[in-house]
């Protein structure tokens, strides 16, 4: 049997990024070892770092390795250095929003998972989640207002200023997010909960009416519900573990997804995929990983950082990007035991004397 190579970029950016995407590549390699398969990546610049290097958040030559890899590696770009930059120039922006949109990553899967032992991460009180939080929110990503045209600003004759962003979305788009929705209800309760501003938005009323009939005609055994956005927000504070999978378009995602991040505690633990239309060479989607905290400027450098995201986004592209789903599973266990077993960086900490990113990696290893 050969050995399946599993060809990745890796795009470290900055603040802790660097940290921890070290982290993340011993697990790999320790994971490759152990499972029989081999590693083949190439690391590049992203974000203000890139700026730094070669003038742009997004070089080319990051592009065209990203192109020619079958998944990415994301770590995490911004910081204080580069925040008096113009928007579109800031690294966020100009690194994310293109990636996206040049290998169309239509779909943002992020699992709302809170352990148990973790329950005191959360703002919300323990009676609200006595178990923790399982819950997964998929934000469709590369259309919207994000992205539809017109997006302007022009000066009106009587000297004003008007601004116009615009939200589409076509019935193709709306049910190839569908599919992934419920596609991931089916490996957990198959329940699934499309978000959408049906009482007022014209995209909503399409999204809600495609959502339906798509569910119904492909998959009739997955209860599906619909709420509005507003009541969805309120929702996730009250009890989030009402949803299963929950779903929406893009601009009601980002928001819903950073709730859905805040009540689950420390945003050191929480991965991220942004799976792409396309399949990559092993038959599977190409993707980005990427942890959903940021750069975490105050304390990078000082070998602090908790790891734990960016080796669990490492674990959803071996599971989504190369079908390695065990192997997948046995690291997601192996970050899950060594936390609950009281190793943990000083985030997520609470009573236990905390430890570096290097030792936290250690326990991790050890129980691969
Ligand atoms: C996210 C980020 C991006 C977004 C920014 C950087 C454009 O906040 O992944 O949610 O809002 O889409
Ligand atoms: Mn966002």
């Amino acid at each position: 049997m050969t050995r399946p190579t599993c060809k990745f970029t890796v795009l470290p950016g900055d603040g802790i990024g660097p940290e921890v995407m070290e982290s993340a590549l011993r697990v790999l390699a320790r994971a490759a070892e152990t499972d029989g398969f081999s590693l083949d990546y190439s690391t590049h610049d992203v974000g203000g770092i890139a700026i730094d290097n070669h003038g742009t958040a997004l070089p080319e030559a990051t592009v065209e390795a990203c192109a020619q890899a079958d998944a990415i590696l994301f770590g995490s770009v911004g910081g204080p250095k580069w925040e008096r930059l113009p928007p579109a120039e800031q690294p966020e922006r100009a690194a994310l929003l293109p990636l996206r949109k040049r290998f169309e990553l239509f779909a943002n899967v992020r699992p709302g998972l809170l352990y148990p032992e973790l329950v005191d991460a959360s703002p919300l009180k323990r009676e609200r989640i006595p178990h923790g939080i399982d819950i997964v929110c998929i934000r469709e990503l590369t259309g919207g207002i994000y992205f539809g045209q017109p997006k302007e600003r022009r000066r009106l004759p009587d000297g004003r200023e008007e601004a116009i962003d615009t939200m589409v979305y076509r019935t193709d788009e709306i049910e190839r997010i569908a599919e992934v929705a419920a596609v991931t209800a089916r490996t957990r309760g198959k329940r699934v909960c499309s978000v959408d501003k049906a009482n007022v938005l014209t995209t909503s009323v399409l999204w809600r009416e495609t959502v339906t009939r798509f569910f119904a005609e492909k998959h009739p055994d997955i209860a599906l519900s619909h709420m509005y956005v507003d009541n969805a927000a309120m929702q996730l504070a009250r009890d989030p573990n009402q949803f299963d999978v929950l779903f929406t378009e893009n601009m009601f995602g980002d928001i819903l997804s950073d709730e859905m991040g805040v009540i689950c505690g420390s945003l050191g633990m929480l991965a991220s995929a942004s799976l792409g239309a396309a399949d990559n060479r092993h038959g599977h989607p190409v993707g980005l990983y990427e942890p959903a905290g940021g750069t975490a400027p105050d304390i990078a450098g000082k070998g602090v950082a908790n790891p734990c995201a960016q080796i669990l986004s490492a674990a959803l592209m071996l599971r989504h990007s190369f079908g390695l789903g065990a192997t997948a599973a046995r690291i997601e266990s192996a970050v899950r035991e060594t936390v609950k077993s009281g190793v943990r960086t000083g985030d997520i900490a609470f009573g236990t004397e905390p430890v570096s990113t290097a030792a936290l990696t250690d326990a991790i290893l050890s129980r691969l």
